[in-house]
Order: structure tokens, then C-alpha cells, then sequence
């Protein structure tokens, strides 16, 4: 009987099972949704409960596909980062978990900065106190919801409260505990000193574990299909897991994802922060590892949006042939040069997180002519998203970061003209891998490094992970692309205010 282990990512917009055999192949698989509350303007909520139930329902869904015929040897979980989940003494859900992307709490952010001191908050945490992370919630409960703070007696991240549930044990890993603005990420250990200055009790903290550790086992009473004692490691928030899954486990890897958002991912031997706070700095789910991160808000969101309205002729012209929308345009951008002759696209569409944290930030098009026609629009739109994430690969490179090559992934990334495109303007060449399965595949392989099934997690990622296809830089689009570069980032300073003044209508 093969032994499997179970990957269980708790996502924004539902939670995937998947079950993995033993040599990394998957088995089965489970997806189910659930809600997202938007109560107010820039709030975003859920029930935890919503959770377990779609987690239990796609356990039952893989196990009933594999019945007698193999073990779950171990379970990793995985999920949404930074989400807060309050529970009483009783282990009761005390409000709905307020979530990564909600931004209620700019007011909080500042009076937590300003009480702890900026430079110090960096030193400790690596990061910025940003609205995403999970201190700031903390604090708004404590002054808009001072019943609910009163009875506080844990506070977990979102995959914590599934574990929770599956085991009855309160734990969390590195990675995840690294975007609550309370773990002192050098150190991977809560931070006494944030847990003070925020007037947060350690006790309220679940333990915290390196990624493979098995820290807990499912419960008799869980009622999700799962023996009783089978063996629960601690897991990941999913870009870290998402990254194992990847191979993005040794220092010199690097990956870029065009998905809705873009991330640029690097993995470090060494704790590097950023002095001025523009890269996350989170431990990795590779033991003793970090990993630095950019994130670009509207990646393929800037694509999309584009052919939804500028393009929205040509998508319906695409859709009456038969052929797919993002093709036809980016067909027609190829035959546009390098550089989309002076024109420059700023993808800032819903703000920015990299590099520059500005939720006031917009989009724009520079330089426009009237040679200008929709091939070079759609060019520039491709290439103002591929110079945002080499905004991250500059910072990380500023750190003393080198890499040989980019492992591109995501929607965008099937695309192989803006591969081509990647390569030319990183310098660097860009390959893909065979494995895309995402976070809950990387949370099945920490799992499997904590049955022992491999050694250690860089065994078990290089072990599943197969590169494709390499594309080289070419050094004349190189040169358009650089030049295109150096203007793109000239635009952001000199444009920041009058977008602030747009915000004001
Ligand atoms: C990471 C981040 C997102 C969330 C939701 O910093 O904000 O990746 O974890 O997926």
C-alpha cells in the first residue's frame, strides 16, 4: 500500500485538497468555494467555519477516490496569509476573520509604526507594518470592538484554524507567522518586544515551527474521514509553500508569477532586509532559509482589464473566431519593436505593494503619438507589467542577490512572447517547470519530508521539480527594453502626486 500525504491549501477564494502518492505524482484532488464578505468599503471577511467545512467536505471527496487502497501518511497545510482568526477560551470563532486583502487599517499601521519606531520595526520584523498583515487587525479590534478584544484568548492565522480544527492544537510555521508584523523574522521566533509594544499577551500565540515539523495529529473526534494520529506538520503561508512546490528552495533561484498579481520570489541563505522596507523579508519553508518577495498588484489583472475595455472589439472579434483573446493581441503586439516606439504603460491599476506601497498609485500610458495604434498599446501594457516585476529583481539584486535564470509561471507565463519578453528585459533566462500545481502541492511535499519520505524539503522539491524550455536574452531587445526601463521608472516619482490629487476626485 502506497503511502500518500495530503496537501491543504485554505485559499481567498476556496480550499484545495489534494493527495500526492510518493513519488510527488497527484492522486486526487478537491476544490470547493466559499464566500467573501465585503461589509464596507475596503473590508474583506470570512467565517473560519466556511473553511473547515470545505476543507472536511474535500478530504472526504479524495479519501472516497482512493478507499482502502493507500495510507495518508502525513497532512501539510497551507493558505491565504496574514488573515486574522480570533477565538474565545472555548475555542469559539469570536468575529469573522478579517483578511490579507482588507485595508481598514492605515490608522493603526501609522500608531503601531510610530509606537514601536519605524527603523526598529524593520530591524525586527523585516518589514513595514502594512494593512495586510495581522498586527494592525489586532489593534483595530482593540478600539472598534472592545467586547470582542476583551475576550481574545488565541489569535491564528487562517491554515492555523483548520489545523485547529483537524487536531485540536494550536500551532503555526516561520513563514506564515512572518507577515504578522509580531515574529522577529532573523530570529524565527515570536518577538517579545513587538508582542509588547502592541499589547499583545505571547500566550494568545500559537507555537511556532519550522515548516517539515510535525507538530500535531488529527484528532478521534475531527469526523473529516482521516485516522485518528495521522501525522500533521506545520506547514506554510502559500508563497512560501507555492515555492516549494516550484523549487524555489536555494539561494540563486528566482521565480516570476503572472497571475492576476505578479510575485517575484527569491530564495536566501541569509537573513536580507531591505533598508527601505520595499521587498517582504520572510522566513522560508525551507529550514534555516528566507526568502524575499515583490509583489506587483495588477500583473495579468493589467492584461485583462485591457482586453475587457480598450480591446473589447478585438476580444469579440476573437471570441466569434474561436481563438483565444490574449492570443490574437499578442499576436499583433509581436509585430510592434521592443519598446512599443516610446510609449510606456504603468500597471498601478488598484495601487502598489512593490516598490512602491502606495495605495493611491494609478495606471497611465506615456508617450503616446499618433503612429501610435492598438498593437503598440497592447505591447506596452505587456511591458509595463514585465518592467514592474523587474523592479523586484533590481531591489533583490541591490541585496547582493545573483541568479542564473527566472522560472516564470502563472497565466502569463504561457505565453511564450512574454517569456521571450521576460528574458530580454530581466537579462536573465527564463525557463518553466513541469509542476504547477501551487501551494497545496507544496504543502503535500513538506508533508512528505515530514513522514521522512525525503530528507529534507530542497530533496524533496528538486526531487518532483522538472525545468522546460529555456529562453535566452536577446541583446538588441535587451538594449530597447533597458532604455524603455530607466523612463518607466522615472514616471512613478514624478506622477506620485498628481495620483494622490486624482484619489481626491
Ligand atoms: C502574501 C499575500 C498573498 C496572500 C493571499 O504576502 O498577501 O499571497 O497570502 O494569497
Amino acid at each position: 500500500m502506497d503511502s500518500l500525504s495530503l496537501g491543504i491549501d485554505v485559499g481567498t477564494t476556496g480550499a484545495k485538497v489534494l493527495l500526492v502518492d510518493s513519488r510527488g505524482r497527484k492522486v486526487a484532488e478537491a476544490l470547493h468555494e466559499y464566500p467573501l464578505d465585503t461589509p464596507r468599503p475596503l473590508w474583506a471577511e470570512q467565517d473560519p467555519r466556511d473553511w473547515w467545512h470545505a476543507v472536511g467536505r474535500g478530504i472526504r471527496d479524495v479519501l472516497a477516490r482512493v478507499e482502502g487502497r493507500s495510507a495518508v501518511a502525513a497532512i501539510g497545510l497551507t493558505g491565504q496569509m496574514h488573515g486574522l482568526v480570533l477565538l474565545d477560551e472555548a475555542g469559539e470563532v469570536l468575529r469573522p476573520a478579517i483578511l490579507w486583502n482588507d485595508q481598514r487599517t492605515a490608522a493603526e499601521c501609522a500608531e503601531l509604526t510610530g509606537r514601536v519606531g519605524e527603523a526598529r520595526v524593520l530591524e525586527l520584523t523585516g518589514n513595514p507594518i502594512l494593512p495586510g498583515f495581522t498586527a494592525p487587525k489586532i489593534e483595530w479590534v482593540r478600539r472598534h470592538e472592545p467586547e470582542v478584544f476583551a475576550r481574545i484568548a488565541h489569535v491564528l492565522l487562517p491554515k492555523d484554524y483548520v489545523r485547529y480544527r483537524l487536531t485540536g492544537e494550536l500551532h503555526t510555521d516561520v513563514a506564515d507567522a512572518s507577515g504578522t508584523s509580531l515574529l522577529e523574522v532573523g530570529a524565527r521566533a515570536w518577538s517579545p518586544e513587538m508582542l509588547e509594544a502592541l499589547g499583545v499577551p505571547l500566550a494568545w500565540m500559537p507555537e511556532v515551527h519550522e515548516s517539515p515539523a510535525v507538530c500535531a495529529r488529527v484528532s478521534a473526534g475531527s469526523d473529516c474521514g482521516l485516522a485518528a494520529g495521522t501525522l500533521v506538520v506545520a506547514g506554510a503561508g502559500d508563497q512560501a509553500a507555492q515555492a516549494v512546490g516550484s523549487g524555489i528552495v536555494d539561494e540563486g533561484l528566482v521565480s516570476a508569477t503572472i497571475g492576476t498579481s505578479g510575485v517575484v520570489f527569491a530564495a536566501s541563505d541569509r537573513y536580507r532586509v531591505d533598508p527601505r522596507g520595499r521587498l517582504h523579508a520572510f522566513c522560508h519553508a525551507v529550514p534555516g532559509k528566507w526568502h524575499l518577495m515583490g509583489v506587483v498588484l495588477s500583473a495579468g489583472g493589467s492584461f485583462r482589464w485591457y482586453r475587457d475595455t480598450v480591446a473589447k472589439l478585438e476580444a469579440r472579434d476573437a471570441r466569434s473566431q474561436r481563438v483565444d483573446a490574449y492570443d490574437l493581441l499578442t499576436a499583433s503586439a509581436e509585430k510592434v519593436p521592443a519598446g512599443s516606439d516610446g510609449l510606456i504603460f504603468l500597471p498601478y491599476l488598484t495601487g502598489e505593494r512593490t516598490p512602491h506601497p502606495d495605495p493611491h498609485a494609478r495606471g497611465a500610458f506615456v508617450g503616446l503619438t499618433l503612429r501610435h495604434g492598438r498593437a503598440h498599446l497592447t505591447r506596452a501594457v505587456m511591458e509595463g507589467v514585465t518592467y514592474a516585476l523587474r523592479d523586484s529583481f533590481e531591489l533583490m539584486r541591490e541585496l547582493g542577490l545573483s541568479f542564473d535564470e527566472v522560472r516564470a509561471s502563472g497565466g502569463g507565463a504561457n505565453s511564450p512572447f512574454w517569456r521571450q519578453m521576460m528574458a530580454d528585459s530581466f537579462e536573465t533566462p527564463v525557463v518553466t517547470t513541469r509542476v504547477t500545481e501551487g501551494a497545496a502541492y507544496g504543502a503535500a511535499l513538506l508533508a512528505a519530508v515530514g513522514a521522512g519520505a525525503y530528507s529534507s524539503v530542497e530533496e524533496a522539491s528538486s526531487s518532483v521539480v522538472e525545468v522546460l524550455g529555456r529562453l535566452e536574452p536577446d541583446p538588441d531587445s535587451s538594449e530597447s527594453y533597458g532604455k524603455g526601463y530607466a523612463r518607466y521608472r522615472a514616471l512613478y516619482p514624478a506622477l506620485a502626486e498628481d495620483f494622490r490629487r486624482a484619489g481626491e476626485g
